[in-house]
């Protein structure tokens, strides 16, 4: 038994916790030293890959000093007691509205929008908005409102297939095929009727990197809404493009300068470079966002409308995405997005070196993936590229693509602010070491044997594939 002296001068490593197995199941009876606490947690999580080299992530990996130190500072502050922490508030109001004028809406100065905990919870606000503002107008013809859909490609996010499963709203998926490898408009308006509450466009689809064509699918909805009078809107969710396009190619109109783009969500902790969690949702005008989905909280004695499916979150990362902005401003934001596809066009280029095909010519976000050309000398499969690959480190997935493709395996990298050219090489000496080794192997690999049956393979742990 230790003393109460001993607790104090025995060495972290020396203590008795250092002894015993961590609490698995129960909180432990009695406590520790911070120090034996932290050095504990501290070890176990140093088990865990190293951020900066999973390139399967599309959440920010880095952030300056002075921006961990003031998220350090911050952190207890609550997102939602907005009338306690009302700088908080204002700040984030104030990132809405810049949020907004980045996407080009309507509004400024002051436009609608919320912070949120990433873009899941922002889709999911920009999808309700959607459903409740079909249902009203509905509900006014006298219509009935009991099999509302929304359309999006089966390239989808799981947040959307999410969506429809917790508000019942039928999801209709328009395939992407070798040869249609976006959202093809015309494909996504065969699928609407007077019950589809909106078209999801995706800008940065988690899968490809690629952008649905938003302005050629408002283009198609003008045509169809005159002719029928349904009024369906596009919500785009540009979780990652939120955050390029404005700065890299403002001059493609994806954003609230079309007519029946009314909401917009993004991740401000993946091109944002903020760390997670944060998102955010905007819409075109307040008009577009139902009453009802804003709270009144009578909260510490004033009332603060609030737009949110959670309720406490750190407020820390809403002021890190403004010292973001005030720190990079539109310059350094481009400088850095540009960068980050400079380096992404770099390792395309060298894994088509390496005998790969890409899924795609076009790289309009920072991340791609490519497929193996069919070699019969050649044993091996990307799922044991990417499992060699973990040994140095590196996390690069390797998974199969959504229904109507699911047969094709790819591997992606997603670039972000932190890996420049020489990470990329010691990456792409990485990939060459293991080709090598792979290509020496005199019989194949068990994953290979699986795909020749049309076995499916697991697929690894890597939680980001969609
Ligand atoms: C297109 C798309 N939508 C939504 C999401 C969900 O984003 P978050 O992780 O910020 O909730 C992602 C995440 O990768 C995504 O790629």
């Amino acid at each position: 038994m230790t003393s109460f002296h001993d607790r104090f001068t025995t060495p972290v490593f020396g203590s008795s916790e250092e002894m015993r197995i961590s609490p698995k199941t129960e909180i432990p009876p009695l406590g520790s030293t911070e120090e034996i606490a932290y050095q504990i947690v501290h070890d176990e999580a140093m088990l865990d890959g190293n951020s900066r080299l999973n390139m399967a992530t599309f959440v920010t990996t880095y952030m300056d000093d002075s921006a961990r130190k003031l998220m350090m500072e911050t952190m207890d502050k609550n997102m939602i007691d907005k009338s306690e922490y009302p700088q908080t508030a204002e700040i984030e109001r104030r990132c809405v509205n810049i949020m907004a004028k980045l996407w080009n809406s309507p509004e400024p100065p002051y436009c609608t929008g919320a912070s949120t905990i990433g873009s899941s919870e922002a889709c999911m606000l920009g999808g309700l908005a959607a459903l409740k503002r079909w249902k009203i107008r509905r509900k006014a013809a006298n219509k009935p409102t009991n099999q509302p859909n929304f359309v999006i490609s089966s390239a989808f996010q799981v947040v959307w297939e999410k969506f429809a499963h917790y508000w019942d709203v039928e999801m209709r998926l328009v395939p992407i095929t070798p040869e249609r490898i976006t959202m093809e408009p015309e494909e996504a308006l065969k699928l609407c009727d007077e019950n589809t509450i909106m078209v999801v466009p995706i800008q940065g689809v988690t899968l490809t990197g690629l952008n649905d064509n938003v302005k050629k699918l408002n283009d198609a909805l003008e045509i169809l809404n005159q002719k029928t009078g349904w009024e369906i809107p596009i919500h785009v969710d540009a979780a990652t493009g939120g955050f390029i396009l404005p700065f890299v190619n403002p001059e493609i109109e994806w954003d609230f300068r079309l007519k029946w783009v009314l909401s917009i969500s993004t991740s401000g902790h993946k091109f944002g470079m903020v760390y997670p969690g944060l998102g955010w949702i905007v819409w075109k005008d307040k008009k577009y966002l139902p009453n009802d989905m804003v709270f009144n909280v009578n909260y510490l004695g004033s009332e603060v409308g609030t737009i949110a499916i959670n309720f406490s979150r750190p407020g820390n990362q809403v002021l890190a995405q403004y010292y973001q902005f005030i720190r990079l401003g539109f310059d350094g934001y481009k400088r850095i997005q540009e960068n980050i596809l400079g380096v992404c066009e770099y390792i395309r280029k060298e894994v088509v070196k390496l005998g790969f095909a890409l899924l795609s010519d076009a790289l309009p976000n920072p991340l791609f993936a490519w497929v193996m050309k069919p070699d019969p000398k050649r044993l091996w499969t990307l799922y044991d590229l990417s499992d060699k690959l973990k040994s140095d480190g590196w996390q690069v997935p390797a998974y199969t693509l959504s229904a109507d493709m699911e047969d094709v395996v790819v591997m992606r990298v997603v670039v972000r602010q932190g890996t420049g050219i020489d990470l990329a090489d010691l990456l792409i000496d990485s990939i060459k070491r293991h080709m090598s080794e792979l290509d020496q192997l005199q019989r194949p690999t068990d994953t290979y044997l699986a795909l020749q049956n049309n076995q499916k393979v697991a697929d690894k742990g890597f939680s980001h594939k969609r």
